[in-house]
């Protein structure tokens, strides 16, 4: 098999749908290119444009897709991430983000303050 192809999330960003850019979302560490799709999605073209450009893999596992859903991804899969955006690697920013959010509500109410 040959390699896939590897973006960041920075390229991935650019490719946000918007002044004719295309739609890139990313599902489970995989880059899928929707921007064919986006018309024919089930749950709207809307949806896909909220998150063009980002990782949707939330998005695509609240929903519970069908297994066919699932299945269809391959035909719109166009890459990988890299090793550091994946998302066992970026837990390390979103903690920092979250220490960040906890010591700015702890300063709100200084009871919850530990
Ligand atoms: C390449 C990505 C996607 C593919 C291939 C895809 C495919 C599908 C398919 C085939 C359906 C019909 C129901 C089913 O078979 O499960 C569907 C429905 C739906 N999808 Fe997606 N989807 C994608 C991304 C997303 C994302 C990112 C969201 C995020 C919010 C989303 C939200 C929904 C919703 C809400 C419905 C229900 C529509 C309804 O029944 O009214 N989908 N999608």
């Amino acid at each position: 098999m040959t390699e896939l192809t590897r973006y960041t999330l920075k390229d991935v960003a650019k490719k946000d749908g918007r002044d004719g850019a295309e739609t890139w979302l990313v599902i489970h560490d995989m880059v899928y290119d929707v921007t064919k799709y986006k018309a024919e999605h089930p749950g709207g073209p809307e949806l896909l444009d909220e998150y063009a450009g980002q990782d949707a893999t939330s998005g695509f596992e609240d929903f519970g897709h069908s297994s066919e859903a699932k299945h269809m991804l391959k035909d719109f899969l166009i890459g990988e991430l890299v090793e550091e955006d994946k998302r066992g690697n970026r837990k390390k920013n979103g903690n920092a983000n979250a220490k960040t959010r906890r010591r700015f509500l702890s300063i709100l109410c200084g009871n919850c303050a530990s």
